[in-house]
Formats: C-alpha cells, structure tokens, sequence
C-alpha cells in the first residue's frame, strides 16, 4: 500500500530576537511573569521594514525541506500552505509560493487551521498522495504575528506568547514500514471567537472602522487564554490517544512527541500525562515563541536536525490552537 514519507524538513526564523526585557520596555509585562506561564524567553521578528515576507520565510523553509529530499522543485506536484497571517486577504500565501521557486504551475492550497494548519496540510498532502494522485507534496507553515499584535497592555497576554518563523516538509509517496500511519483531524466552532483575530470580516456593513485599530479593536487577535489552556490540554489528550488507539499501539511506543508550541506549560502537561522522558519531548518555545502553523514543522525539524529521530522512530505530531482546531499525526520514521 502507498503511504506518505517525510523525505525532507526545513525551517526558518527571522534573524531579530526580542528578548522578554525588551517586551517589557514596551509593555507592562516582566521576564518572571512570562517564563512563569509560557516558558518562552525570546522569540524573533520578520524584518518587514527590510521588506521580509511571509512566503519568503517559506521559500527558505522550503528549499531546505525540498533539498534533504534530493529533490528540486520542479519535483513537487502540490503546495499546501497554512498561514493565519498570509500577505494579502487574497489571494493566499501559496500561490505566492508557487511564482517564486521554479514550481510548474501546480496547485497550491492554503489551509486556515491556526495551529493546526501544518497537522491538516500533512492529512491534506496524505489523502492526495495515498490515493496515488500525486507523488511529492510540499507542506508548508509560515506566519508574521509580530505586526498584528497589540502592544498595549490589553493585549499583552497574547503578545508575549507569539513570534514569527517558517518550517516545510516534503511528502513522498513511498511504499513500505516507514510514513505516516494516520492522522486524526478535529474542530469545534462552538469556541470560534475565544482566540480570534475578528477584523476585517466580509460580513460587515462598515469593513473599516477607525476603532479597529485602537487597542482593544477587531484587529488584534482576542484570547480567553484560561478557556483556551483547559481546552488544549483535553484535546492534545484526547487526539494523541486516538491517534495511539487507532494504530493499536500506547504511549509506551512513542519515540518522539512533538507538541504545537502554544504554551510550555501545555506542553509539559501532555509530558507528564503520557510518561514521557524529556529526551522524548521537543521544545522550541522557549527561543522561538508561539508560531502557529509554523511551530511544528519548525520543532520537528530541529529535533530532526540535533539526531533526536531516527530511521523507525515512532513520531507523534499533536497540535490544538484557534477554532478550535486540533488533530494529531502518527509517522513511523
Ligand atoms: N505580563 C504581566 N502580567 C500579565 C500579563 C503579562 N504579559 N498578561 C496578563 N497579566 C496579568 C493579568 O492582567 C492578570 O492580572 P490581575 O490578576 O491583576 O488581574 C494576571 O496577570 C493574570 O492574568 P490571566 O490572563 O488570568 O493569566 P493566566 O494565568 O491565565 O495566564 C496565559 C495567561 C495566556 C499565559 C494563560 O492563560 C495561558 O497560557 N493560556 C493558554 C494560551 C495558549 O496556549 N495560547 C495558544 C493556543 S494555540
């Protein structure tokens, strides 16, 4: 039977790193508050007065991802995109993805999944290749956050936790033990509002209010982060057990869990619950932040990179984020 490969990860993150003291020139926050409740100590910041863009956090990402996997990019047959923070309203980041790599004129499709956009491009990328419609998918998260947050202490809940980067993976169909076994895919819009960034909405006689971008306003994401933390730790459980269940196989089998970065703490939790070692968790909230789509492509391939996954590995991809979105991914390396 054909399954999906990972044959090639890469990642990118912007050069700035902003501290958490240098937050708190700007904010009324402090170092111990943040490490407390988040565990993030820096994060970095696309450079968008140098003119740095999100598909070009892509690009970098992508071209990594598309060299590990001896390919060029004439090789891949689809692109699938998940950015909450893409350049335009439309069209979306993955066409500008397309026009900038030497791809033929192949389909690009941009997932709006929030943190669990790279876990539903992975499901996406596997449906198509499982089916034998295409070959080598590229899936792709890459998100700016740094200029869409509010800086003013209504929003510094939120603002503490995200930062900016990049990270792709390159799908290959591939028949044998290896690739992912199934994935599991989730949403409950019951909570659509509770981590939400609501203007410019469509649906709106006045799309543009000056109020919008006051602190406060529709433009700045919204997050009721106590509902959000006793949510994700539920569903991070919920989907990592599917996922273990439907491949008959327990939290003993897991050789790598690699979590969505929302929060340290979260991570930590779903640690403890599973009994998992440390050296069986991987981390990057601590230097990175919060990068939505982007923070598990960027978090798999280091661990990737620093020899934590090896040929058979069992590697479990969970992720829980705005939506709620949440979903779940088991690979056999
Ligand atoms: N620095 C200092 N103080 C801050 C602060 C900051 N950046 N942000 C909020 N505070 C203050 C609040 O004003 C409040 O003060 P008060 O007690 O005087 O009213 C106090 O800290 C507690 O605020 P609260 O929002 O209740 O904190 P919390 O313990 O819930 O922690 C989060 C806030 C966001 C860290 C926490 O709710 C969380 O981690 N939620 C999950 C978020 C997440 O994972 N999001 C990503 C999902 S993909």
């Amino acid at each position: 039977m054909i399954k999906s490969k990972i044959t090639g990860v890469g990642y990118y993150v912007p050069k700035k790193t902003v501290t958490n003291d240098d937050l708190s020139k700007v904010l009324t926050t402090n170092n111990d508050w943040i490490i407390e409740r988040t565990g993030v100590q820096e994060r970095r910041y696309a450079d968008v007065e140098g003119g740095e863009k999100n598909y070009e956090m892509a690009v970098k990402a992508s071209e990594d991802a598309i060299a590990m996997a001896g390919m060029t990019a004439e090789d891949i047959d689809l692109i699938v995109y998940a950015t909450l923070s893409s350049e335009y309203v439309f069209p979306g980041s993955g066409v500008l993805l397309q026009r900038s790599m030497g791809f033929r004129n192949i389909a690009a499709i941009d997932v709006r999944a929030q943190c669990s956009g790279f876990v539903y491009g992975i499901s996406i990328a596997d449906q198509f290749i499982k089916t034998g419609m295409y070959k080598n998918v590229l899936v792709v998260g890459s998100e700016i956050h740094s200029t869409g947050l509010d800086f003013s202490d209504h929003g510094r809940h939120i603002t503490v936790i995200f930062g900016d980067g990049a990270g792709a993976a390159v799908l290959t169909a591939y028949e044998g033990e290896s690739g992912i076994l199934s994935t599991h895919l989730h949403s409950q819009g019951q909570f659509a509002e509770e981590l939400a960034c609501i203007d410019p909405g469509f649906s709106k006689k006045e799309r543009f209010t000056p109020d919008m971008v006051e602190p406060g306003g529709g433009f700045f994401p919204v997050m009721n982060g106590q509902l959000v933390f006793k949510n994700a730790v539920v569903r991070f459980s919920e989907v990592i057990n599917e996922a273990l269940s439907h491949n008959n196989m327990t939290a003993k089998d897991i050789d790598m869990l690699i979590p969505h970065q929302a929060n340290l703490r979260i991570s930590q939790f779903i640690q403890q619950k599973f009994g998992l070692r440390d050296d069986q968790v991987h981390n990057t909230i601590q230097k990175y932040g919060n990068t939505t789509a982007a923070s598990i492509p960027i978090t798999l391939c280091e661990a990737y990179k620093e020899g934590k996954i090896k040929d058979g590995d069992i590697v479990c991809l969970a992720a829980f984020g705005s939506g709620f979105t949440w979903a779940s991914a088991l690979i056999r390396w």
